[in-house]
């Protein structure tokens, strides 16, 4: 039987009655310390609301934190689903679904990722600016839910050209060094093999990793503005000689935390000037067209 994201999104309302997230984060391996930054209003495991998919990954912590960051209301996935563990593609849809009847407007995801260039080595951040989906599979794939999207939706500017703008801002003010760069989601769950990597690069990728791309086209789909950061954790396959593994993974997450959770909570404080501005900008320009 399907889950139910309206069921899942009820449960969640009547723990934190009153209380409207306009952000949606979703934390990925070992990022979970920006969580602990929240000020909670409501802090509930998937494993308690009914029909949410459940998470099995070591280091995903599993919890819905709804509360405030950087004085703006949101909700954070702390831990997510991946396609890697087996579950029903179309599951994957649930999670973001819930974020949107909370009432979120804005997605904001964060990944691990292997590197493509010696450059953006082990605690570096990329700013996601495009994907390249290549593990096949789709949570939209399916009978659409005309309820949350259309059938056929753009790619294009999937990642927010105007939040881009903007976190680039804050990480120049906060004197991070910002890359930007395409991710490409790796289905996994073993790490990718030197040849593979090779060719990767070859397809125009400059990171890769095994999330991120379901939750960003089931945002699209629903016409959510979205932004999404990796965390890089190692350069990738075959262009160092450490062996990979998640335990290192989860050890070199540390190395950018600090930068991406004060990158995340200016960003966040900053949001609602910046879009209001952004807003005018394109009224004005239309004005004059
Ligand atoms: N490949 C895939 N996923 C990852 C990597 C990688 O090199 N690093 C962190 N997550």
């Amino acid at each position: 039987m399907s889950l139910d994201p309206h069921v899942a999104a009820d449960f969640v309302k009547s723990k934190a009655e009153g209380f409207a997230p306009r952000v949606g984060i979703i934390l990925g391996s070992g990022l979970g310390g920006l969580a602990d930054k929240i000020e909670a209003v409501a802090s509930i495991d998937f494993k308690d609301i009914p029909d949410f998919p459940q998470s099995t990954v070591e280091g995903h912590a599993g919890r819905l934190i709804l509360g405030r960051l950087g004085g703006m209301p949101v909700v954070c996935m702390q831990g997510r689903i991946h396609l890697y563990e087996g579950v029903d593609p179309q599951d994957l849809a649930v999670p973001v679904r819930v974020l949107k009847l909370l009432g979120i407007d804005i997605l904001l995801v964060t990944n691990a990722a292997g590197s493509f260039h010696e450059d953006m080595g082990p605690g570096s951040l990329m700013l996601l600016n495009d994907h390249i989906n290549l593990t096949g599979r789709n949570p939209l794939v399916g009978e659409n839910d005309d309820r949350f999207g259309p059938r056929f939706f753009s790619m294009e500017d999937a990642y927010d050209p105007i939040l881009r703008e903007h976190l680039k801002a804050v990480a120049k003010e906060l004197d991070i060094k910002l890359h930007e760069g395409v991710y490409l989601h790796y289905l996994g769950p073993n790490f990718e093999t030197p040849a593979e990597i090779r060719a990767f690069k070859t397809l125009g990728a400059d990171a890769v990793g095994m999330s991120t791309t379901p939750e960003v086209l089931v945002a699209r789909h629903m016409g959510l503005r979205v932004a999404a950061i990796s965390n890089i954790t190692n350069l990738a396959a075959g262009m160092n000689k450490e062996t990979l593994s998640h335990e290192q993974t989860l050890e070199c997450a540390k190395l950018a935390a600090e930068d991406l959770e004060n990158l995340v909570i200016i960003f966040l404080g900053t949001l609602k000037r910046e879009l209001l501005k952004a807003h005018m900008k394109e009224e004005n320009d239309g004005d004059t067209q």
